[in-house]
């Protein structure tokens, strides 16, 4: 029996470079900040790293914006640095995934500038250039996902260019051949050092409507301005197969690696990523739970959704923060934080941790004056700074993380809210977390069995995973209330595996499960049990 790759057995650990450690005193974190933090990494259980771009950048959108694909940003480290961080992570047994942001560069990338210096210069065609529409303005209705027109004039040629994003990201053409080797290019070079895979940046946005058609109106008049239109002609193209699949054939060329898409599309489309015949991301991205209510219900049928529109061998994958969107312990509150991890964690599919949610770090609220997200800037209310802040190592001045200011403000609950204080608590959520992968670790129940939802009502959500010799019972109560599931007729016996509040582990439960509110439990079944 062969085993299951990496990127389908373990643990992805998201980690934001600015706000992890800082090793000089800069107040922004580096590569050598990331090698020191490494056992924190080993202890937590997780088995690779995702690191948010530190390439050359400008940093108008903080390293979304790259001048140069193949250098590290000074403001991080240098290139021995990266080799030694890579060497450092695999000598720990973590795998390193980088983040591909093929979709645009910086305006100060030396393509953007040669391709902006003339209409006939050898690079015009690897951005997105066009005559202004009838009225003069931009050449179609297209909107940046910062708000406002997605083409800004460039008064030298009197044409427009596209930027999905800040006008200082320029849209590369991916319908140019001379572009998509250059990335593949820059791919292989990642890949000779050292690096695992990647994640790549906005993948549905690749390929836009080569006729340029309006995007149509959005029917939902609650929309905010940036979303009053359909992006249909900007985004999740059919073309952009072709792109993915060639992606892949990169990756394949070099043992071992993983391609993660950050794709933003309900399941039903997501899945065409996996490419034909699974030739295309090995996981693209399912965000379904960032935007779930708390809602057993909706929860349930949302993983049953997901499992059944899976291709045939397509490995499911599961998030509930990253580096865009509201911290989860803010979103449904300290008590379902710990929950939401035990569902991440005993899902089917690769979960993906996002730095600080393993401690229970909160969105923070950042005063006007320190925001830095160009987002926050363009539309109030909409900025991410809040789930950026420094990590929370220690209670010590800036929690451990730098000897100076930190480039955004520390939360202001890190004395009560970090690594070292809930390492030595034993029913912290840092130490759930550990728990539950370790678990996983060591049930292949866990891992690779199938997923099997169970009857339930209210506020219970209640599965198994089950391989042919191991079973086990996840019953999660997602409401404040106590809750108590029966199975009378059956003859249900087991063990506590990981308990919520970490004080029932190796409980023995016989036919009836009950459980407080907000409380969870990972039930190791017996074998003589008979499950409806
Ligand atoms: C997706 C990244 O996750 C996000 O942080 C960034 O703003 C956009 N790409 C644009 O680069």
């Amino acid at each position: 029996m062969t085993s299951a790759p990496w990127w389908q057995s373990g643990v992805i650990y998201q980690i934001y470079p600015r706000s992890f450690q800082d090793s000089r005193g800069t107040g922004v974190g580096d590569l050598q900040g990331i090698i020191q933090r490494l056992t924190h990494v080993v202890e937590l259980g997780a088995n690779a790293i995702w690191i948010n771009p530190f390439f050359q950048s400008p940093m108008a959108e903080f390293g979304y914006d790259i001048a140069d694909y193949r250098a590290i940003d000074p403001a991080f480290g240098d290139m021995a640095d990266f080799d030694e961080l890579v060497a450092a992570a695999h000598g720990h047994g973590l795998k390193v995934i980088l983040d591909l942001v093929p979709n645009h560069t910086s305006d100060q990338h030396p393509w953007f500038i040669e391709s902006r210096s003339s209409r006939n210069s050898r690079k015009r065609d690897w951005y997105i250039w066009r005559n202004p529409g009838d009225s003069g303005g931009p050449p179609n209705n297209w909107l940046s996902e910062f708000g406002r027109s997605a083409w800004t004039c460039d008064a030298g040629s009197g044409q427009y260019y596209y930027h999905a994003f800040l006008a200082a990201q320029p849209d590369l053409n991916w319908r140019n051949r001379d572009v998509r080797d250059a990335i593949y290019e820059v791919m292989r070079f990642w890949m000779r050092r050292g690096a695992d895979g990647f994640r790549i940046d906005v993948v549905w946005h690749l390929i836009k409507d080569d006729q340029f058609r309006d995007n149509p109106i959005n029917p939902d008049a609650g929309a905010p301005p940036h979303e009053c239109l359909l992006p249909l002609y900007t985004t999740d193209r059919p073309e952009l197969h072709q792109v993915i699949a060639e992606m892949r054939q990169v990756v394949d060329e070099f043992p071992d690696r993983v391609l993660i898409g950050e794709i933003y599309l309900p399941i039903e489309r997501l899945v065409a990523y996996y490419g034909q015949n699974l030739g295309g991301l090995h996981l693209p991205f399912n965000f379904s739970l960032l935007s779930s209510p708390r809602d057993a219900r909706v929860i349930a049928k949302l993983i049953d959704e997901h499992e059944s529109y899976l291709p045939d061998g397509g490995w499911p994958n599961w998030v509930l923060g990253n580096h865009d969107r509201p911290r989860i312990a803010s979103r449904v509150g300290a008590a379902q934080a710990r929950i939401a991890a035990m569902l991440l964690l005993t899902l089917r599919g690769t979960p993906t941790i996002y730095y600080g949610d393993e401690i229970g770090m909160k969105q923070a609220r950042i005063a006007p004056d320190r925001l830095r997200d160009p987002l926050a800037k363009s539309m109030s209310g909409l900025g991410r700074d809040g789930c950026r802040t420094p990590m929370q190592w220690d209670e010590t001045e800036r929690a451990g993380f730098s000897r100076s200011q930190a480039w955004l403000p520390i939360s202001s609950d890190f004395q009560t809210c970090n690594v070292a204080l809930q390492r030595n608590e034993s029913t912290s959520i840092y130490n759930l977390y550990r728990r539950l992968i370790r678990a996983r670790r060591e049930r292949r129940a866990l891992t690779r069995g199938h997923y099997r939802p169970l009857k339930a009502t209210g506020n219970l959500l209640l599965f198994v995973r089950e391989t042919k010799t191991e079973r086990i019972l996840v019953a999660l109560n997602l409401g404040n209330d106590p809750i108590s599931v029966s199975f009378p007729s059956e003859r249900l016996s087991g063990q506590v595996l990981v308990s919520a509040f970490g004080d029932r582990d190796r409980e023995r439960l016989r036919t009836t499960i009950d459980l407080r509110g907000n409380e969870g439990v990972v039930v190791e079944l017996d074998k003589a049990t008979v499950l409806p």
